[in-house]
């Protein structure tokens, strides 16, 4: 049988229907069971510190807002003070649900003495303005990824902070989560002796086959598709990955990539040419003489995987959208190495176990309950706020400081510009990880 655009597609039989449609339904039952954000963790909990909470102020209160604003009941140090976007009706509608109130416009939020910390949440070609705008009138910022979209913005901004003395921190704080955290000590610990290689996988499945225009959050806020696609993968998740190997491995010298646009046709109301590159892949070069390869695309099957490769064994998480996801450690041991050239051995649960092949839950992996393992992601968005709230108090800079994001933000702007050529791009900033 052949679709609109002459293709051969398989017509489903009944069996076939019926269990998808069962499918869809458990899937849905288990999203409504687990809930869509942690609102209580003991490992996501912060204590409170007694002080009185840092007031902050959203820009852009689209999708990712109602992520963040539903994660603040995490908390308690952090008061949303109030929120603004252009689109004003969107502003009522998150300060109706979140009890604050909205900004006739972005000077009066800047004018409010009430808010220290300006949370960027508007889509990447505003991010250069807008955190600019907080800086210049004395606000704290901490910014959805990318910091900018073009490096001589990004280093203005991280200049203009320091300048003025205050914080400019970047999403994404995954880098902050229990399953980081637990990554970076077993890899100090040597759990995996010297570390000679890093695979990074984000593939998102085929977004433009699964209706993205009907995708919402669960106030309800549409999915931003269209500036998605414009934006592309790689500068929208590339910084999932190089926050933690620059955190993990620090600076990276070179980066060689190459990015595609393997689907121009995604949705009829998108002239192709508007839409970015689909997938790039990259070779990224450490000081150290650790490379990672970093894949991004909206094309593959979902995968969102960290292998750390050392000479004693592999580190593993399989979800890096989960703060909790379990830490698997593998060990190099001779038997292993030659059974897991035999395939089917991988392929099969016991076997594999019995060779040592699937490893096994490191003792530093995060414990988490019921509701988080079957949970699909479990992020946190309102960590980095609170971290950044935290260190505002105590007079520390934040973990995710302005120097991370900027090389970050680098790394990922010159594997998404790198087109068909392949060409290495010799990077220009720096970060020297902190203890
Ligand atoms: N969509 C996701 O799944 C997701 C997940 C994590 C992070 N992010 C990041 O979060 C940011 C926002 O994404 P989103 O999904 O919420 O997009 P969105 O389009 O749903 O929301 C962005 C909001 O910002 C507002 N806005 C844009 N420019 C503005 C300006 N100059 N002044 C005032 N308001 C402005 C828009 O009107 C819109 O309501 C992006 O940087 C994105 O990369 C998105």
């Amino acid at each position: 049988m052949g679709d609109r655009r002459g293709q051969v597609v398989a017509v489903p039989g009944p069996i076939d229907r019926a269990r998808r449609r069962l499918g869809k339904l458990l899937l849905n039952q288990l999203d409504r069971w687990s809930g869509p954000f942690p609102t209580s963790s003991p490992d996501l909990q912060a204590e409170a510190s007694g002080l009185a909470p840092t007031g902050l102020a959203f820009v852009g209160c689209g999708f990712v807002a109602d992520f963040y604003a539903a994660n603040l009941s995490l908390h308690a140090d952090l008061k949303l003070v109030g929120v603004a976007d252009h689109d004003s009706s969107r502003a009522e509608r998150l300060a109706q649900r979140h009890g604050c109130q909205t900004y006739p416009s972005l000077d009066a939020l800047l004018a409010d003495p009430n808010v220290k910390i300006v949370a960027n949440l508007t889509n990447p070609h505003s991010h250069f303005e807008i955190s600019r705008k907080a800086l210049e009138a004395g606000k704290h910022v901490y910014t959805e990824k990318p910091l900018a979209m073009n490096l001589a913005d990004a280093e203005q901004l991280v200049a203009l902070a320091d300048a003025k003395g205050l914080a400019l921190s970047a999403a994404p704080c995954s880098i902050l989560s229990p399953t980081a955290q637990a990554l970076r000590r077993a890899i100090e610990r040597g759990d995996v002796g010297t570390v000679r290689l890093a695979y990074a996988e984000l593939d998102d499945g085929a977004i433009h086959r699964m209706h993205p225009e009907e995708w919402a959050s669960p106030a309800g806020t549409p999915w931003p598709w269209r500036d998605e696609f414009k934006v592309g993968c790689t500068i929208e998740h590339a910084a999932y990955h190089l926050t933690w190997l620059v955190v993990l491995f620090g600076s990276a010298q070179t980066v060689t990539a190459q990015s595609a646009r393997l689907v121009p046709e995604k949705h009829p109301d998108l002239p192709a040419e508007e839409c970015a590159a689909d997938f790039s892949v990259a070779c990224i070069r450490f000081e150290s003489g650790l490379v990672a390869r970093l894949t991004c695309s909206i094309v593959a099957p979902h995968d969102h995987s960290l292998q750390i490769i050392g000479d004693e064994g592999v580190l593993t998480i399989d979800e890096c959208w989960h703060f909790q996801a379990p830490l698997r450690l593998q060990r190099a041991t001779p038997l292993a190495r030659r059974a897991e050239t035999y395939a089917w051995i991988g392929r099969h649960g016991l076997l594999s176990r019995f060779f040592g092949l699937m490893g096994g839950r490191s003792d530093l992996s995060p414990k988490l309950d019921f509701r988080s393992r079957v949970r699909r992601h479990q992020m946190d968005y309102a960590l980095g706020l609170a971290e950044l709230a935290a260190a505002l108090r105590s007079g520390r800079p934040s973990r995710l400081t302005a120097a991370l994001a900027l090389h970050v933000t680098e790394i990922a702007l010159a594997i998404d510009r790198s087109g068909e050529d392949g060409a290495t791009v010799k990077l220009k900033t720096r970060y020297v990880p902190t203890a």
